[in-house]
């Protein structure tokens, strides 16, 4: 057990860190939380994507009556569940004037207190206080946690950084329709190259120069390597892992094969085709790799055929040669597409056309993404949009460039050229 007075100087030295210390949080997008329903908000996403930070501008939205414990924190050590029960009168203790208010209790590295998800559900159901908790991407998942929370959860994912958020952080204020004219334009447009090739990493952004960006990546990998598989799953296989993991960060934007993989390295080193298609399911579930399926009215077809892979961010990318920038943009439209929260296929006869995307009303929008128009891939990429266009009988479709833009007609199928740089100043979704 911990003891009253250590909480009660806890609670309040977080106060002043985070009043004082904590400046400039650049505001979230696409984060609703339930006003009247007695949820529990849940923030999970991979690490550093800046969890906490939501936590830390919750606190400052609403610091007289906000109480943030992070269980990571050493002096929390001796903190158990039993604690809790308590720990409302003791911060009442603390600020009298809000009895009978409502409180919002934020907990940071939330898992770290074995049960806490009896706490979390009796006071969202019984007491006026509103819970924030984050935890560990490892350990804090929307199923698990749905279970345990038995319906009083509202999870909520966190990401790293949109394009948008970027240039926020940037001092950019997107709402300004002039910024895609003039000296503005060549601002932005700088900003995009630099989110192309770093990713959007909260702590990525902020850094100034190349060498500490790589190297703060760097360690992310490594850390999701090491923390959020090896040691959540209990990897025994780290020469599998690694190697899959290579290849894996190097693939996105492609389709990618677990039998293909399979054929290649089985002769090298030895794994099983059940051990492989295992930690391939820990990428997935740990969010740092996303697939989609073919487009097929049939789900037979659809899972017979190789799904295409991307990256929760475009900075742990394994780039090998200039002719990869093609496919981080392709990821960059792919995550932003998944911040829409349509569904997402990609589409393939005779030739290939990269996202399918079906909305909440079954709409259906063809996007094509290539780096630039050449003589060399014209043709190409825009047979892939009409073939997709006309066998789904759609009237339209889009092809993202790096920075071309156009409106054409071919085969009455109208085609719009769109810069991916503009298309991502528009608002993902009305939150
Ligand atoms: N909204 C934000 N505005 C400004 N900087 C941010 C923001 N969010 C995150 N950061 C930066 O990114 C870093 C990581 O953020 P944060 O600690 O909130 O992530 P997290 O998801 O809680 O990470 P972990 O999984 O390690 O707990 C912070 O130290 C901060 O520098
Ligand atoms: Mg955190």
């Amino acid at each position: 057990m911990i003891s009253k007075s250590i909480l009660k100087d806890i609670i309040i030295s977080n106060e002043e860190f985070i009043t004082k210390q904590v400046k400039q949080i650049v505001k979230r997008e696409n984060l609703s939380f339930p006003e009247k329903l007695k949820k529990a908000v849940i923030l999970y996403g991979v690490r550093r994507s800046g969890k906490t930070h939501i936590l830390f501008d919750l606190f400052k939205k609403h610091k007289d009556r906000s109480l943030y414990l992070d269980f990571e924190d050493e002096r929390l050590i001796d903190f158990e569940v039993k604690n809790f029960e308590g720990l409302k009168d003791i911060f009442l203790e603390l600020k009298p004037e809000l009895v009978d208010k409502e409180l919002i209790f934020l907990f940071d590295e939330i898992q770290n207190i074995k049960g806490w998800e009896r706490y979390c559900r009796r006071i969202v159901e019984r007491e006026n206080v509103k819970v924030f908790v984050s935890g560990s991407s490892s350990r804090v998942m929307p199923l698990e946690i749905h279970t345990s929370l038995r319906g009083r959860a509202w999870s909520t994912e966190v990401t790293p950084f949109s394009f948008r958020e970027h240039l926020h952080l940037k001092g950019i204020n997107i709402k300004d329709k002039k910024i895609i004219y003039g000296s503005k334009k060549a601002l932005i447009k700088k900003y995009f190259t630099e989110y192309l090739k770093w990713g959007g990493f909260p702590e990525v952004s902020l850094l100034k120069s190349d060498f500490e960006k790589r190297k703060v990546i760097k360690e992310y990998i490594e850390a999701m390597f090491f923390k959020d598989l090896v040691e959540r799953f209990n990897i025994t296989n780290i020469h599998l892992l690694k190697t899959l993991t290579e290849k894996l960060f190097s693939s996105f934007s492609t389709k990618f094969s677990l039998t293909a993989f399979y054929k290649q390295y089985q002769q090298k080193f030895p794994f099983s085709k059940d051990t492989l298609f295992s930690y391939y399911h820990h990428f997935l579930e740990s969010m740092l790799v996303f697939e989609i399926k073919k487009f097929s009215e049939s789900s037979y077809k659809r899972l017979r055929n190789p799904a295409k892979i991307y990256l929760i961010d475009t900075g742990i990318c394994k780039k090998v040669t200039s002719a990869d920038w093609g496919r981080i943009l392709e990821n960059i439209v792919f995550l932003e597409l998944r911040r829409k929260g349509d569904e997402i296929y990609y589409f393939t006869e005779n030739r290939e056309c990269d996202f399918i995307v079906k909305d909440n009303r079954g709409k259906l929008f063809p996007y094509q993404v290539t780096l630039e128009l050449r003589e060399e891939n014209r043709e190409r990429e825009i047979t892939g949009l009409t073939e997709a266009c006309k066998r789904l009988k759609i009237k339209e479709g889009t092809i993202f460039t790096y920075d071309e833009e156009d409106s054409i007609a071919v085969e009455g199928i109208d085609i719009k050229i769109v810069p991916v740089w503009k298309w991502l100043l528009l608002p993902s979704r009305q939150s």
